[in-house]
């Protein structure tokens, strides 16, 4: 089944209604176009999919592919767009099998919960001084700025191998990154800036090996000529970038959520062995990475009875997906009892999150503590005045004024 071309195409995205829905417009389409046709600000035509089965059947398929830079791909923000026009290799995120794959089995033993446990001390350690320089605050204090942007970037500091002498100018650097006020001179700056600490510190991993993720990957990959220098700077520059904001915009919202639902707040508080459910839940009821999911089919296939022609693009909309009543039960109820575990808020299939044993450590680590050391934290501004991250692919907050 193909749809009426003379159909009036919506816009994508769609707006987010906040602090936490996903748009409605999901839930509408579910019920009666659950395959459907948007248009993307650049005017590029794409496949909506709100159900969970279909995105995970989307997801696994081995003909469709996450290549940007075959025409017709839907570009989700501008950079992806700029990556095809100056010829550069996009990262491995963006590439097939076997490309792609060379990358997953050199990261993935890297990121094992095995590996994760020897990081728990370290990240328990970069969370209470954190909790501490929060608490050190005047009042109302930002916990954007003070929890949830530092956290992940200590952390990410630790698992590459970051000097702690260098930690300072890594967060800096960082933090223009991934801030909105940032010009785009300051960017570029700071992703050169950024590049030449990577390199330098690739050539000190060389030089002096340390337990660290940076020198496993030279030791074991560089050094046996497996990969380039260039593309092991380039795979370093994507967990920076995959696994920083994304952790942060989930402790900030993660937070919101918690304090909006007093009574699940009271359920961790009293047990606290519920965290790693209440993790889960936030992951799925947040789905902050709803559109970063976008392919392009290979060949003709068919979705849910409806024929995708090769060349089409789709995005699996997470935040549709791990909505859908189906498989969620009462989806808007944020309820840390419900064993959200399946959810697919880190994608599905061979991209999915690389990173998400150490997201999920960070975050559990995290809200322990948060509940049990602050226990009369709350909000310091309403709810529907603070500053959502609108645009971007992926949602989040700038800000989250709290008080204790
Ligand atoms: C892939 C979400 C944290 C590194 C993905 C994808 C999603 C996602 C949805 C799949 C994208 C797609 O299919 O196109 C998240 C969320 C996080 C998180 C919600 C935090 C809660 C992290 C962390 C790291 C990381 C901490 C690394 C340190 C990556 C990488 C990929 C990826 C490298 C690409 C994997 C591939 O293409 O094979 N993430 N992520 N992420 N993530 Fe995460």
């Amino acid at each position: 089944m193909t749809q009426d071309p003379a159909a009036e195409v919506p816009e994508f995205p769609m707006a987010r209604r906040c602090p936490f829905d996903p748009p409605s417009e999901y839930a509408k389409l579910r019920e009666t176009e659950p395959v459907s046709r948007a248009q993307l600000p650049d005017g590029t035509p794409a496949w909506l999919l709100t159900r969970y089965a279909d995105a995970r059947a989307v997801l696994a398929h081995p003909t469709v592919s996450a290549d940007i830079t075959k025409p017709g791909f839907p570009p989700l923000i501008p950079i992806q767009k700029d990556i095809v026009k100056q010829g550069h290799k996009p990262p491995f995120m963006r590439q097939d099998p076997p490309e792609h794959t060379v990358y997953r089995r050199m990261l993935i033993p890297e990121f094992t919960v095995r590996r994760m446990k020897v990081l728990r001390p370290a990240i328990e350690q970069i969370v209470d001084d954190q909790l501490d320089h929060l608490l050190a605050q005047d009042r109302p204090a930002d916990l954007v700025a003070h929890l949830a942007l530092p956290v992940p970037s200590l952390v990410i500091c630790r698992t590459l191998g970051v000097p702690y002498a260098d930690h300072e100018f890594f967060q800096d650097k960082t933090g223009i990154l991934l801030s909105f006020d940032s010009t785009p001179e300051q960017v570029a700056k700071a992703m050169t800036e950024i590049r030449a600490f990577l390199g330098d510190l690739i050539s000190e991993k060389q030089r002096t090996p340390d337990d660290d993720l940076v020198s496993s990957l030279v030791h074991n990959h560089l050094e046996k000529g497996e990969v380039t220098r260039e593309n092991l700077l380039a795979t370093i520059l994507l967990l920076l970038n995959a696994g920083h904001e994304t952790t942060a915009n989930m402790i900030s919202l993660g937070t919101l959520a918690l304090l909006e639902n007093p009574e699940q707040l009271a359920a961790l508080r009293a047990d606290p062995e519920l965290v790693g459910p209440a993790v889960e839940e936030m992951l799925r009821y947040l789905s902050i990475g709803d559109i970063v999911p976008a392919r392009i089919a290979t060949e003709d296939m068919e979705v849910g009875g409806t024929t995708i022609k090769a060349g089409e693009g789709l995005i699996a909309l997470l935040g549709a997906a791990n909505w859908d009543t189906g498989v969620f039960p009462s989806p808007e109820t944020f309820d840390i009892h419900r064993g959200a575990r399946h959810h697919i808020a880190f994608g599905y299939g061979v991209h999915q999150c690389v990173g998400q044993n150490l997201a999920r450590l960070e975050l559990e680590i995290l809200f322990r503590k948060l509940v049990s050391r602050v226990p009369t934290l709350r909000l310091a501004a309403p709810v529907e005045d603070l500053p959502y991250k609108r645009q971007g692919a992926v949602y989040g907050l700038h800000a989250l004024p709290v008080d204790w």
